[in-house]
């Protein structure tokens, strides 16, 4: 083991995986030894397109998190594959912008499905072999905007919030069992779609993904063990 292969031996799901934040996630947690599984929305990508880091990692897509028999059934094929599950990480998620007046109650059902019941259905899918692990993890990605909304962000931070509440009521459950449950906030992450979406913008400011993703090594390490139930932003110089 390299000194810096701190997550050695350890087998991770990340959800949302063919994402920016996913895809940064995996290459961060397969450097530091873990092995991974991404799980995505849409068709999985072909291994000669993924960074070498990723060369062994195990990708399954076509799956529809908001629908709980397919996340049974994705996690049941990571359990199969890779023959454990340590920890979860749970970055599928979405954001919409709209107001009040102009927007509809059908946005707040959306945000609530992309976001809650993407992440409530793979940890119950995940939870028996997280807790056959023995020392399982979870790390949900909620946001900044979960704490406080701004004008237009009333859907996505009132799904956010949920995000934490999860995390916490998970957390209570789990913490006799071994298992961590915490959640990221980050305030807006360096990716390539926030550029194209505010190409006006002081990108040095935002949250760089693969610090997002080193938050993630340390939360799924042996020295975080202690550490259950807390909602911790990053929020860059945002
Ligand atoms: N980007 C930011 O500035 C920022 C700030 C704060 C929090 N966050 C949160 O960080 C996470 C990752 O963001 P990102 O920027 O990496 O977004 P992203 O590139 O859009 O990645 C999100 C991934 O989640 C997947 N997903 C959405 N709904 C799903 C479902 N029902 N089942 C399975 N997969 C689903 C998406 O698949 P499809 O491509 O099929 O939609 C996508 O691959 C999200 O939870 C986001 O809310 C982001």
């Amino acid at each position: 083991m390299r000194s810096n292969e701190t997550l050695s031996g350890k087998i991770v799901a990340i959800t949302g995986g063919f994402g920016s934040l996913g895809m940064a996630t995996a290459q961060g947690l397969a450097q530091r030894g873990a092995r991974v599984a991404l799980i995505g929305r849409g068709a999985a990508p072909e291994a000669s397109t993924l960074p070498a880091s990723l060369e062994n990692a195990l990708c399954v897509g076509g799956v529809d998190l908001v629908d709980a028999n397919a996340a049974l059934a994705a996690f049941r094929e990571v359990q199969t594959t890779l023959g454990a599950i340590d920890a979860l990480v749970n970055t599928a998620g979405a954001f919409r912008w709209e107001t009040i007046a102009e927007g509809d109650a059908s946005t707040w059902d959306l945000m609530f499905d992309l976001n809650v019941k993407t992440a409530l259905n793979a940890a119950k899918a995940a939870m028996p072999y997280l807790v056959a692990s023995g020392a399982g993890r979870i790390v949900n990605i909620g946001a900044g905007a979960g704490q406080k909304a701004g004008l237009g962000m009333g859907a996505y931070a009132a799904s956010k919030a949920g995000v934490a509440r999860l995390t916490e009521a998970l957390a209570e459950e789990l913490k006799d069992k071994r298992v961590t449950v915490n959640a990221i906030l980050p305030s807006i992450i360096d990716t390539p779609q926030n550029r194209t979406d505010m190409p006006d913008a002081d990108f040095s400011r935002w949250v760089p993904a693969a610090e997002i993703a080193a938050l993630i090594a340390f939360l799924l390490s042996a020295e975080a063990q202690s550490i259950t139930g807390a909602s911790i932003p990053v929020n860059g110089r945002v």
